[in-house]
């Protein structure tokens, strides 16, 4: 079918405000009342590791699924990126699940890990966007996000996509390990129900983001900070940025300013710190203190208590909606990919085209 931009002037825009409509389209499709969905066999409790595999994009699900999965499941992650994953020789211990997450399903350095994963992982799952893709076709489990066509070559709805997908794996991983109990999953699913509406709450606070980039567009460096789950969040922001804006963004731990990131800061260097108030939030205002002491311009992405805590030294504040310490990944990915949006058409660059990048990376 033949995909236009329904009136928004970039796919990329219609991409990211299509995010709720999608999102509770995907979450139809793996709910069931207070049951997850999934193919026949796919159980987690005889896993001792999952091995998360992917580039770009797809590989900050991967890492921010980590966390997931670790703290949630008890189940260890480990993630590389594909193109060094495949040629590090990994041995892959027993009773190991291989897990590929890529919007296309082509990429060619992912395509090459799964294969290398053949016949040492226990078995392959993938999450993809693309159901008929050359690596859904050589899992033995594929679980598509259910995202619809994405065009922008900067990833939106994927990636909210692909979470939502990790997220359900990660509790069902859960509830098959004996992490979880039936009551505290239906608690889980009843707050993953409701994000579709957080969604369009969080994009009503645009303005406040568009403003933000605007200031933000003149900066020839900008900095990423978080904490916990807002440590691969920081680093999907910075790549958003940087692929389309052309505006030089890293993203780093919070905990590792002080060993090196912090020579960085002066007036010129925005930072953009991502930390809802949870339990590492303390932790973060005083990173970000040590930011603005040195004269650094913080733009906070918070909630209200977090706005409140923080103080009146922040530069600027864009304030989301309170939301489950866990699903704040998906919700705090909006404001990142309004950022980088409104920054690139603020510079004039060309937003879903950007120079030198292709949607898919089919070769090497
Ligand atoms: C390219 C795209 C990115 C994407 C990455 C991985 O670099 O520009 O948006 O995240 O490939 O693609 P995949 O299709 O495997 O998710």
């Amino acid at each position: 079918a033949r995909v236009d931009k329904s009136g928004y002037k970039h796919f990329m825009a219609k991409e990211i405000w299509e995010q709720p409509t999608v999102l509770a389209d995907a979450l139809s499709a793996y709910l069931d009342g207070d049951d997850i969905v999934l193919p026949e066999g796919l159980d987690f409790s005889e896993t001792d590791r999952v091995t998360m595999v992917a580039c770009g994009t797809a590989y900050f699900a991967c890492l921010t699924a980590k966390y997931w999965f670790e703290t949630i499941a008890g189940l260890p992650v480990e993630t590389d990126v594909a193109s060094e994953f495949r040629y590090r020789e990994p041995p892959i211990p027993d009773r190991s699940t291989a897990l590929f997450v890529s919007q296309s399903g082509e990429t060619a350095d992912t395509l090459a890990a799964l294969r290398y994963c053949r016949g040492k992982a226990d078995r392959i799952l993938s999450v993809v966007n693309v159901a008929e893709s050359s690596i859904a076709r050589e899992s033995d489990i594929a679980l598509p996000i259910h995202a619809g066509v994405e065009i922008g070559v900067a990833s939106t709805k994927a990636f909210t996509c692909q979470l939502n997908v990790l997220y359900l794996l990660a509790l069902k991983a859960a509830s098959d390990r004996g992490r979880m109990t039936s009551e505290e999953l239906a608690t889980a699913l009843a707050e993953l129900r409701a994000l579709p509406g957080v969604f369009n709450a969080a994009l009503d606070r645009d303005a406040s983001v568009a403003e933000a980039a605007r200031a933000m567009a003149e900066a020839r460096d900008v900095l990423f900070l978080g904490r916990g789950l807002m440590y691969p969040l920081a680093h999907e922001g910075a790549l958003k940025l940087k692929e389309i804006s052309y505006i030089h963004a890293e993203a780093y731990a919070s905990g590792e300013l002080k060993h090196g990131p912090i020579a960085l800061i002066d007036k010129a260097v925005p930072v953009v710190v991502m930390a809802p108030n949870d339990h590492l939030f303390d932790k973060t205002v005083s990173n970000m203190q040590e930011v603005m002491a040195r004269g650094g311009q913080v733009l906070l992405i918070t909630d209200a208590t977090g706005a409140e805590a923080a103080g009146e030294d922040v530069w600027r504040t864009v304030i989301l909606p309170e939301v489950s310490p866990r699903l704040t990944p998906l919700l705090y990915a909006l404001p990142a990919q309004l950022l980088a949006y409104h920054a690139a058409i603020a510079k004039g660059t060309d937003v879903d085209q950007p120079r030198n990048l292709a949607k898919s990376v089919t070769v090497e």
